[in-house]
């Protein structure tokens, strides 16, 4: 059984964190924070069991200056104890919150659910070889298909603002189309880093790092940018998808990512990680061969995700197909057919994905619908560890 120790004011933040599952919770007010490491771990009934510190950083909390120095004392003489601060300038802090080996930041408007998720990573970052066995991994859902053009970066930016709105802190992005991304361009981003800086710099090293270096879109979704020039791609080999991956998926509980048309080395290393592989086509015959032929080269390769989903876009009644004939033609069931809408490429250039900016439309709702599937099978089944549903 592993205690915390949380200081703050707020009566509504003691509240959350009980129910995120720290019954051997202390509550101490931020003028009961002693001037020791040992002093503050001795605070709870008992210490031995301490496995997270939460300090509330917010006006009226503990000072800043003084919360970094308790985690840099804490880090250092205690290193099962994982430090986190409660803040709501996630942004600012970032940097010097990593330097002072806070584990993680944790925002006022968490919901009880994914506070849950926070406290568990903590105890098992705290427990070392705990992580190992009983590991948190998110959900990695990966948009790929064989032919340019056919909406992946429409329907993986979507998909991703779509689960922000349920999981604003627990969702994360990344643009795998590694060469000619437009993931930031999609979401009418400005990255200060982006996936060529994380490979390169020391962004892999450990999540902490790698959370400081992602881009921040106002909806709360985590992003990691495709490259700013084609030429900077050579640095994002395989080996650095899996490490990263690996990193993301231990942090996040969805993990979207958008990929390059085809099976780039890139998304294969991913597809080793993905829980939900969405493959997309266009409403016309290329399409569909390169989509047959795609689940067919996965079939022989045995890369078999646990869950295929297939997506026809531009699914209107010009193109002299029916989603019909998919069907007949990949002998599956199509899983979501989205109409064509000139509303979609006006979303696309002003960079405000279609859940967000119109909610109602039934591009947006289509859209939604299929999120369910996702949202549904984490966060009442397998995030709780109880008996996992019927999966489609
Ligand atoms: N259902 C739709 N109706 C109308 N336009 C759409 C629809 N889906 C996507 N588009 C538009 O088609 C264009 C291509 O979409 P998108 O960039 O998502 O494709 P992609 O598969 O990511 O392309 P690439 O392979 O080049 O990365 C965009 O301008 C997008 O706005
Ligand atoms: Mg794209």
């Amino acid at each position: 059984m592993s205690a915390a120790i949380l200081v703050t004011t707020s009566t509504e933040t003691a509240r959350k964190v009980r129910l995120a599952g720290g019954d051997d919770l202390t509550v101490l007010q931020p003028q009961q924070l002693p001037a020791t490491a040992p002093q503050l771990v001795a605070m709870a009934p008992e210490p031995d069991a301490v496995r997270a510190v939460i300090l509330d950083v917010r006006d009226g909390g503990v000072a800043e200056a003084h919360a970094l120095d308790v985690a840099g004392r804490v880090g250092g003489q205690y290193p099962a104890v994982s430090l986190l601060l409660l803040t709501d300038e996630a942004d600012r802090l970032a940097l010097p919150a990593l330097r002072s080996g806070v584990r993680d930041l944790i925002d006022p408007e968490v919901s009880v659910e994914e506070l849950r998720l926070v406290l568990r990573r903590a105890g098992e970052a705290a427990g070392g070889a705990a992580a190992e066995v009983d590991g948190f991994t998110g959900r990695v859902i990966t948009v790929a298909s064989p032919k340019g053009g056919v909406g992946k970066t429409t329907l993986a930016t979507n998909v991703a603002a779509a689960l922000a709105q349920q999981a604003p802190q627990g969702t994360v992005l990344v643009d795998l189309d590694v060469q000619f991304g437009d993931v930031a361009s999609a979401l009418d981003l400005q990255p200060t880093y982006t996936l060529g800086d994380i490979v390169v710099g020391p962004g892999l090293s450990d999540a902490m790092t790698l959370k400081s270096l992602l881009t921040r879109h106002p909806s709360g979704l985590q992003v990691v940018c495709g490259v700013h020039n084609p030429a900077e791609a050579d640095v994002v080999t395989p080996a650095a998808v899996d490490t990263l991956l690996r990193l993301l998926k231990q942090e996040f509980r969805y993990v979207v990512l958008d990929t390059a048309p085809g099976m780039s080395e890139q998304t294969l290393a991913a597809i080793d990680h993905t829980t939900d592989l969405v493959l997309i086509t266009s409403l016309d015959v290329p399409g569909v061969r390169g989509l047959k032929k795609e689940l067919e080269v996965l079939d022989e390769l045995e890369l078999s995700p646990s869950t295929r989903h297939v997506v026809v876009n531009f699914a209107d009644g010009d193109a002299g197909l029916t989603v019909k004939d998919v069907t007949a033609a990949i002998g599956r069931e199509v899983d979501l057919a989205l109409p064509r809408s000139p509303k979609v490429p006006r979303s696309t250039n002003q960079g405000r994905p279609m859940v967000s900016a119109m909610p109602k439309d039934k591009v947006s709702r289509a859209i939604t619908g299929f999120v369910g599937r996702f949202a549904h099978l984490s966060s009442g089944n397998r995030w709780n560890g109880r008996h996992r549903g019927a999966v489609r």
